[in-house]
């Protein structure tokens, strides 16, 4: 008889029902590659779910207590699919220590509390593997750890929220306001359950800390990230971005360079001409530069049940791989590189700049503030509602500068309504 591995799933939700599903299509193709069968054996879920359909279809049997997978010798795999670190950190703390592998989803308790999964399993000897976590359905993270290993990577960006990006898209195709394109991405299932860390850029600072470790082997936290994200996003910016030559997009990105590491997540102005630009609704690109390569770039779906439960399954074909081939159980990567952060005096960038002033006057001052603080500015948009618009695109400015003159610009009333940064190629 086949050798079979044996699955404990923790929630049956979107993803997880969406594990089952990839489990049953391509079991048959993954006995044939690896030898061994995946099998789902238990699903954890809360009492009173009603789960017992997708649990009749697929043969595995619904538990309510955790022990009834930690304590089962015939579970090989738990795969946490539940989200949040509460109860999940316990649970898969628990499914180490019991000597099980880990696949995981979870980006927000692999960002924050990465080390002490990552060293609970290599105590135990155990996979932790969480390709899922990081843009979906792209398999960004293994293709970082093997098809990068001649390489010296120098700058990561990308489109990593498929929520903020499906908003963008949408507002601007459908003449919609902020709110209305929210409703429609939390209907579509692609927002947390509580959006707030989407819109505010939080989601994508998680798997920017996760993709740094794959990228520059150094544990930058959440701490190291300057993070801005899109909430009240005013269509006018969308739509003048546009007519100037871009598509504004909420971009994570990591730069290394000799003064070290510069680590964000904000909206920005991305020129129509770069690839990320071409990037809509709720897909995800990570693109990457590198000595060797150049250029690269990784697209697809950053979202969504099948996208996200196939990366899952991938990672348990993995395991199913290096047990047939009796490979020693390796951590996925590591990150043990000294964190060495860049100066913002030392970071640069060119910004897109919106504000509202409520007489026409303030538009000398504002120039007096631009003279004195020394910034070159061109104004691309003057307009009078009930107050003033003003926007500028500004020279090369450090980040410090730009502070200087956010601040400035305060003393005198006048509101910074949007500051984006204008991305370089
Ligand atoms: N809320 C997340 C997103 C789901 O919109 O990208 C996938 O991580």
């Amino acid at each position: 008889m086949e050798k079979r591995l044996k699955i404990g799933l923790l929630g049956l939700g979107v993803v997880g029902s969406g594990v089952a599903k990839v489990i049953a299509q391509n079991s048959t193709k993954i006995l044939s590659a690896t030898g061994i069968k995946l099998e789902v054996a238990k699903a954890l879920v809360r009492i009173g779910e009603d789960k017992k359909t997708i649990a009749a279809e697929h043969g595995f049997s619904l538990v309510h207590d955790i022990k009834d997978i930690t304590d089962d010798p015939e579970i090989d795999i738990v795969v946490e699919v539940m989200g949040k670190i509460e109860p999940a950190k316990s649970f898969i703390l628990a499914a180490l220590n019991s000597g099980k592998h880990v696949v995981s989803a979870n980006k927000d308790l692999i960002a924050q509390h990465g080390n002490e999964l990552v060293a609970t399993a290599q105590e135990n000897g155990c996979y932790f593997y969480y390709e899922a976590s990081v843009a979906g359905g792209i398999p960004i993270l293994r293709t970082l750890v093997n098809s990068f290993l001649a390489d010296e990577i120098t700058e990561v960006f990308g489109i990593v929220n498929g929520t903020t990006n499906y908003m963008l898209t949408q507002m601007l195709e459908n003449n919609l306001s902020y709110e209305v394109s929210l409703q429609q991405a939390q209907k579509l299932g692609f927002a947390e359950s509580d959006p707030t860390n989407d819109v505010d850029g939080i989601d994508a600072a998680y798997k920017a800390v996760i993709l740094t470790r794959f990228a520059f082997h150094q544990d930058l936290g959440m701490k190291d990230f300057a993070v801005t994200g899109i909430r009240g996003m005013d269509l006018a910016d969308l739509k003048l971005a546009q007519q100037l030559g871009y598509e504004v997009k909420l971009i994570a990105q990591t730069k290394n360079s000799a003064n070290g590491v510069y680590a964000d997540v904000a909206p920005k102005l991305v020129p129509k001409r770069h690839p990320l630009a071409s990037i809509y609704n709720e897909l995800n690109g990570v693109f990457i530069k590198s000595y060797g390569i150049g250029k690269s770039m990784f697209y697809g779906p950053g979202a969504g049940s099948i996208p996200t439960a196939t990366s899952v399954v991938n990672d348990l074909a993995v395991i199913a791989q290096r047990t047939a081939e009796k490979l020693p159980v390796a951590p996925f990567t590591d990150y043990k590189a000294q964190v060495n952060l860049q100066n913002k005096e030392d970071v640069t960038g060119r910004f897109y700049l919106a504000l509202k002033a409520d007489t026409k006057q303030q538009q000398t001052q504002i120039a007096t503030i631009f003279s004195e603080i020394n910034l070159a500015v061109e104004l691309v948009e003057q307009k009078q509602t009930d107050d003033f618009r003003f926007v500028y695109l500004t020279q090369n400015i450090s980040l410090e500068k730009r502070d200087e003159v956010v601040t400035a610009l305060a003393d005198v009333d006048v509101k910074v309504t949007q500051m984006m940064e204008i991305l370089e190629g």
